[in-house]
């Protein structure tokens, strides 16, 4: 039995298509991380869902005068499709609006009432006069008090990833009218975050394995000094207050969202039939948990929940927060939204193949600092890179055998040195990219990976077994039987990254089962073994007409 690994990604809004830059930033490192520990041996449990409730949905839903249902209704089925197309292997995509999850969030909110963690207190809010109501969140934007960005929200600054007060805002506008806001008090409950500073500074500083941007971000929060924090709205949108008098308002989408971890973890115990299977992943001190999550998403998951986790007891903090940085998209792209440009990650799945899109977020993925999105750059690495190094790599050996040996697995005689040497790279390859993988450096794994495909070419290319074949047949026998080894063995480094064209291969190469159940090992195809058929892994992108321009 191996280690227990739950993976917790952040719950997009289901108020808009899912981003290519979303996909990079969270969902693709955390499947890559779910499929290598899976192959590893290890258990795991990967959950998220379609935050649901809130202004960014209410907001949605006024503009186009539909239900805030309706803008779900539209959303969630396409965050699925994304997933089941873009290769994203969750055991369990839900939803905040499932019962389960509403009654999980207000158990979790009276145990912190009970706790003491929970107050109430009256509330400077925003109020537009105008509009008749109170304006949570985005319904007010202005400066940010702390770094003077324009399009702050009433409650998170996106520039600077500062938390907000509403009435803290600069020259605050309200989003229904355009009016001035005044001030109004107005009773909610508050978070005692206050209460778990010291305790969470000790904390923080003990994660010696956190990406240093993360840890000093939340250390940064914790010496501004952290604030009590109003966790209820003055909306009819989200999860009930379970406190009688509270009937007009809602919890705060946040409290709610990121309970969403520990209610998915409850509903895929039921469906399992096992409705405590999920207290092994949550009390169990031995499981770790690692949440994947965009860097404005960070002090919700390093500070806010963590601080939840501890006034509740008994459940486990997170063990990483690998936040990424974001991708920016080149201007000149397709789709525009009213803040820049951007790239559905639908659309790119339209255009390319699962693996391609998948490869190339890899190889630009924003795990230290902001890297860019361009078209003419998938295509150039799909085909300079990828079918360059790997593609050709498994297609000449396979070709070869089929063309000269009939498409059997050829006897490699005694192998010599240089093909030894190979085969040893691959399977030191196998602790390599553990540890990268392990520890989310997911471009360097896919650099290791590369590194030893490109090994493989050498060894080709220096052999040439094409020539090889007419004046010593044993020689290429030995070239070829050695180089599908060394393929076999990257067809399972690379199955996180690329899991289509991976199960493909391992089938043409006549390993049974799938990648994830082989293990994390360098499967061999033995002398003698037919080949399955099986056509070209990937298809060359002709560069987009920008690229020339
Ligand atoms: N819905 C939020 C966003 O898209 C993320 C919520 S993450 C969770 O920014 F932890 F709260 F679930
Ligand atoms: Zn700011």
């Amino acid at each position: 039995m191996g280690e227990r690994i739950f993976v917790g990604v952040a719950w997009p809004y289901a108020n808009y298509l899912l981003h290519a830059g979303q996909a990079a930033g969270a969902y693709l490192p955390a499947d890559i991380f779910a499929r290598y520990h899976r192959m590893a041996g290890n258990d795991v449990l990967m959950v998220s869902g379609s935050d649901c409730h809130g202004t960014p949905i209410t907001v949605a839903a006024g503009e186009e005068g539909v239900a805030p249902r309706d803008i779900v209704d539209r959303y969630h089925p396409k965050m699925l499709e994304c997933w089941e197309r873009f290769g994203i292997s969750f055991d369990l995509y839900t939803t905040t609006l499932t019962e389960n999850h509403r009654e999980t969030v207000q158990a979790v909110f009276t145990r912190l009432l009970e706790q003491g963690f929970l107050y109430r207190g009256a509330q400077d809010q925003l109020y537009d006069p105008e509009a008749g109501r109170f304006l949570p969140d985005r319904y007010v934007e202005g400066t940010c008090p702390r770094c003077g960005y324009v399009e702050a929200r009433g409650d998170q600054c996106d520039s600077c990833g500062a938390q907000l007060d509403a009435v803290d805002l600069i020259e605050p506008r309200s989003r229904l009218s355009g009016a001035a806001p005044e001030v109004r008090a107005s009773e909610h409950f508050l978070l005692r975050l206050s209460a778990f500073g010291d305790e969470l500074g000790a904390w923080v500083r003990k994660q010696a394995h956190w990406r240093r941007n993360v840890a000093n971000f939340t250390l940064g929060v914790i010496e501004e000094g952290l604030k009590d924090r109003a966790i209820t709205r003055d909306i009819d949108w989200g999860v009930p207050v379970p406190v009688a008098g509270y009937e007009d308002k809602r919890i705060y989408v946040w409290f709610d969202a990121v309970i969403g971890y520990l209610s998915a973890a409850r509903e895929w115990a039921a469906r399992e039939g096992d409705p405590d299977a999920w207290r092994a992943w949550w009390e169990d001190g031995g499981t770790q948990a690692f949440y994947f999550i965009g860097k404005d998403n960070i002090v919700f998951h390093t500070l806010i929940w963590p601080a939840m986790l501890l006034g509740h007891g008994g459940l486990n903090l997170p063990h990483d927060v690998p936040a990424n940085q974001y991708v920016n998209f080149a201007a000149g792209q397709k789709q525009s939204k009213s803040k820049g440009t951007a790239t559905w990650l639908l659309d790119l799945l339209d255009a390319h193949d699962a693996d391609a899109v998948r490869f190339y977020l890899t190889h630009i993925m924003p795990e230290t600092s902001d890297s860019e999105f361009r078209e003419e750059e998938l295509a150039r690495v799909n085909n300079e890179v990828l079918i360059a190094t790997w593609g050709n790599l498994a297609n000449r050996v396979l070709a070869m055998i089929r063309r000269d040996f009939g498409g059997v697995v050829p006897d490699p005689g005694a192998p010599c040195a240089e093909s030894e040497a190979l085969l040893a790279a691959v399977r030191a390859g196998f602790e390599r990219c553990a540890a990268d993988y392990a520890a989310c450096r997911f471009r360097a794994a896919l650099r290791e990976a590369l590194s030893l495909a490109q090994a493989a070419n050498r060894y080709l290319d220096g052999r040439a077994p094409w020539k090889a074949v007419k004046e010593d047949r044993a020689h290429a026998a030995e070239t070829l039987h050695t180089a599908l080894q060394a393929i076999s063995g990257l067809c399972a480094l690379l199955h996180p990254v690329l899991p289509f064209s991976t199960a493909r291969l391992h089938a043409t190469l006549g390993h049974a089962g799938d990648p994830e159940s082989a293990g994390w090992r360098p499967l061999e195809a033995p002398a003698g073994r037919a080949l399955g058929e099986g056509g070209a892994l990937y298809r060359k992108i002709d560069l987009p007409e920008a690229a020339s321009a």
